[in-house]
């Protein structure tokens, strides 16, 4: 690898929930046809959401000892680290590396300017136990030094990653900056959606799944049923649902109603109970040490930068006409909605503020292109990068 030199920071991307890929293998066999090596999890290939589900579900389910979550019985899953560039021409992960080429040709992908890889099937706690936390810290200190510290970016779920390995005090040694785009540090109610209905639009870009998208009758109900298995207790989805005390200033509001119920922010693991997932119910608390990274405040030595939509029609409350229980629920009847950056309330990412040093380092974007997904290759957005990474870079 050659000498960075003092002016390049090396920057290091964290990509949001489900777009890193996962490999596995599995050596139990009943709900397999046989034990299965390397094979890639996800994205899912075609042949895993038909014949396949089963042992695909069986695969990527988390099991969850000496409080915290672990891969399933016999089966191992890693994270792919992205040791090459993203190839898709339009993904938008290719167009953050192409743009962030183009505004400072002393970036190359793959010497100082990297995309990390990793299980984001993990709540913050369990990355922390596994040994995923000190993987990628090995990582970052391998690829930066003292005299070069490095640029963190992190987008949604990545974001949380990111500041997550901030608390790690050889890690932030070696940064300088961080720019948080889109952190759901509240939480959000998009994040109900899979659990209850299957529905992942909100969290995924579209380009994630068009590989595995395959015209047959019933493909979306397919697809549905897929989703709502696959996120059995998923510990970063249950991370990323409302919580009591982050969320809306502790004023804990009303998210889901039903046709027999409402359901508070402080009553979310009752809803994951309602819904079969006893798992997620019984481990919930475990899954938010969110609110004590918030608590601990600015980064000491790290330039935090909160860059997010502020006044884009956000859901705050799912009105379904149903009662939830252990089946895929139809699509909500109803939403409320409130300001937020689609996907993410206004006041979850403003929880992000707090670990910054000052009112200069918040970026609400303005009109529509603080969008959510994809928010980081927004055109006005890359521009406010460039002026960051610039300023990060003149810091010693
Ligand atoms: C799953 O298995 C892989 C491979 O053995 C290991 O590296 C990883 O830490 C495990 N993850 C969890 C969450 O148990
Ligand atoms: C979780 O672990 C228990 C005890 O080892 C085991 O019985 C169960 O099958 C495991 N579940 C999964 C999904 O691997
Ligand atoms: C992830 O898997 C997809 C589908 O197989 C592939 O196109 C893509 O290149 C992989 N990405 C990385 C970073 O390995
Ligand atoms: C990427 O390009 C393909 C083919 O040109 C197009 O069908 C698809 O909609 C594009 N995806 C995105 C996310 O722009
Ligand atoms: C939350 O508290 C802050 C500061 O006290 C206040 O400015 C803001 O309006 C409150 N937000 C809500 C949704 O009540
Ligand atoms: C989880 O936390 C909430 C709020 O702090 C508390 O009321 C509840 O008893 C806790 N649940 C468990 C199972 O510890
Ligand atoms: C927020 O959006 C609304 C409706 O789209 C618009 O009327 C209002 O002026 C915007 N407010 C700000 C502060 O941009
Ligand atoms: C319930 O909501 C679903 C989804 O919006 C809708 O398709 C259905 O017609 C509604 N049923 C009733 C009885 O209102």
């Amino acid at each position: 690898m050659p000498a960075i030199q003092a002016a390049d920071s090396p920057i290091f991307f964290f990509p949001g929930v489900m777009v890193s890929n996962l490999t596995g293998s599995n050596t139990v066999t009943d709900r397999c046809t046989q034990a299965r090596s390397n094979v890639q999890l996800w994205p899912p290939q075609a042949s895993d959401l038909v014949a396949g589900r089963d042992c695909w579900y069986q695969s990527i389910r988390l099991n969850y000892t000496a409080g915290r979550f672990v891969n399933g019985t016999g089966v191992s899953v890693w994270p792919t680290p992205f040791a090459t560039p993203p190839t898709a021409a339009n993904a938008s992960l290719a167009i953050w590396v192409a743009e962030l080429q183009k505004l400072f040709p002393t970036y190359k992908y793959g010497e100082n300017l990297f995309i990390l890889g990793y299980d984001w099937r993990l709540d913050l706690n369990s990355m922390g136990s596994s040994s995923q936390l000190s993987q990628l810290a090995a990582a970052i200190l391998s690829r930066s030094s003292a005299s070069s510290r490095a640029i963190f970016m992190g987008h949604s779920l990545g974001a949380l990653l990111a500041a997550q390995l901030l608390s790690l005090p050889d890690v932030r040694a070696r940064v300088k900056g961080f720019i948080s785009y889109a952190a759901p540090f509240g939480g959000t109610p998009a994040a109900i959606l899979p659990r209850t209905s299957g529905e992942l639009a909100a969290l995924v870009p579209p380009e994630l799944l068009t590989g595995v998208s395959f015209p047959i009758a019933g493909f979306e109900a397919l697809v549905r049923g897929v989703t709502w298995n696959g996120v059995k207790g998923l510990a970063s989805l249950a991370m990323m649902l409302p919580y009591s005390t982050a969320y809306a200033n502790g004023t804990d509001p009303v998210v889901v109603r039903t046709a027999s119920r409402s359901y508070r922010v402080s009553q979310m693991a009752g809803l994951l109970r309602d819904v079969g997932d006893t798992l997620l119910a019984d481990t919930f608390n475990k899954t938010h040490t969110l609110d004590k990274l918030i608590a601990n405040g600015p980064i000491p030595g790290v330039d935090v930068y909160c860059v997010y939509g502020s006044n884009i029609s956000t859901v705050r409350q799912l009105v379904f006409n149903v009662t939830l229980s252990d089946k895929i629920a139809p699509l909500p009847s109803a939403y409320l909605y409130g300001r937020g950056d689609s996907v993410v309330p206004f006041d979850s990412l403003r929880l992000c503020d707090r670990l910054t040093t000052g009112t200069s380092k918040v970026r609400r974007v303005p009109g529509t292109s603080g969008k959510h997904l994809g928010i980081f290759i927004e055109p006005a957005v890359l521009a406010q990068t460039r002026g960051i990474i610039a300023a990060l870079r003149r810091r010693i």
